[in-house]
């Protein structure tokens, strides 16, 4: 998740052999967000071709009032996975009278500073961070709000980067840990033309090529594997069936790699795909919130129709 830092010790080197023993082969995303790809990432948000967070940013500050409103007053935020917390200032600003915020984060060093930041500048506000895999169910019995009516917080549309059956279970737990009444705040990237869609994850300074080769030079720092990156290129494909981004490395050349006393030979053209960016169409969206026992109830979104902040209860 962007901005948290996976452990090495956290079963990396199992996971990368799984992956790459499996048909087709593929590295799990979750192993992008190492220091350097963190900032990669950082970077990303900041390019002409990344339309999401600028845009999600916009529909923030253009409707942060309705969603002040609708969500009331004294709302304890629960956000899964500390970001840039750019964001969060927005919505906190925004809100009347927010009572607690409770961020959830794999890093606690990471968590720390941010809550430390943050508490600074909202000096009244009850900040109480959470360090704990998201992707599981958390535990947030001794948190603010365990009375009710807690709101999840889910920018970036990071859900995107999981899976249909993943993002069913991460709403099943999340109402399960949010309580009774709880509400979400939730961003989610739109489908659109594979046009503006593809730079978006291929742009032209190559920053987000290099945040997809800093997965196989973390692997060769962090587990000692001995990767060739100049025999992978970054590639981003358009897969219309499942309505979603996927980056891949693809071998430029007949290659392999030592890991754990076995050798994976990857031929020239080979892929490994390294990550999904699913892009919601809402009745698909629906489907898998209603699995989970959420359902939309209000919506807001840009003029293009490019990314939308929906509440869920
Ligand atoms: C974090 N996540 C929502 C980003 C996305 O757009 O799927 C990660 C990303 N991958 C390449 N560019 C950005």
């Amino acid at each position: 998740m962007p901005d948290t830092y996976s452990p090495p010790e956290s079963g990396m080197a199992a996971d990368l052999l799984a992956g790459l023993t499996a048909t087709p082969k593929t590295i799990s995303s979750r192993w992008l967000y190492d220091r350097r790809g963190s900032e990669l990432f950082e970077e990303i948000t900041g390019l002409e071709e990344y339309y999401p967070t600028r845009t999600e940013h916009a529909i923030f500050q253009d409707h942060a009032e309705d969603m002040a409103e609708a969500i009331g007053p004294g709302a304890v935020l629960v956000e899964y996975g500390a970001g840039a917390l750019v964001k969060t200032r927005l919505v906190l600003d925004a809100l009347e009278a927010p009572r607690a915020y409770v961020p959830i984060d794999i890093s606690g060093p990471f968590l720390r500073d941010a809550a430390a930041g943050l508490q600074a500048d909202y000096p009244g506000l009850d900040i109480h961070p959470v360090v704990a895999d998201f992707t599981e169910e958390v535990d947030l019995s001794d948190a603010p709000g365990a009375e009710g009516g807690r709101v999840g917080f889910f920018p970036g549309s990071t859900i995107g980067n999981l899976e249909n059956h993943e993002i069913v279970a991460f709403f099943r737990a999340a109402r399960s840990s949010l309580g009774r009444n709880a509400r979400f705040l939730l961003g989610v990237d739109l489908k659109k033309d594979p046009a503006i869609l593809v730079p978006a994850y291929d742009d032209a300074r190559g920053v987000t090529a290099a945040f997809n080769l800093n997965l196989l030079e973390r692997f060769n720092r962090e587990l000692g594997t001995d990767f060739d990156v100049s025999a992978f290129a970054h590639e981003a494909r358009w897969n219309e069936d499942e309505g979603r981004i996927e980056m891949h490395l693809v071998a430029r050349r007949d290659t392999s790699v030592r890991l754990d006393g076995h050798e994976i030979t990857f031929r020239a053209g080979e892929s490994v795909r390294t990550e999904i960016s699913r892009k919601f169409e809402f009745a698909a969206l629906d489907r898998l919130l209603d699995q989970a026992g959420w359902r939309r109830e209000n919506t807001w979104q840009d003029e293009k129709g490019y990314f939308a902040v929906t509440l869920l209860v």
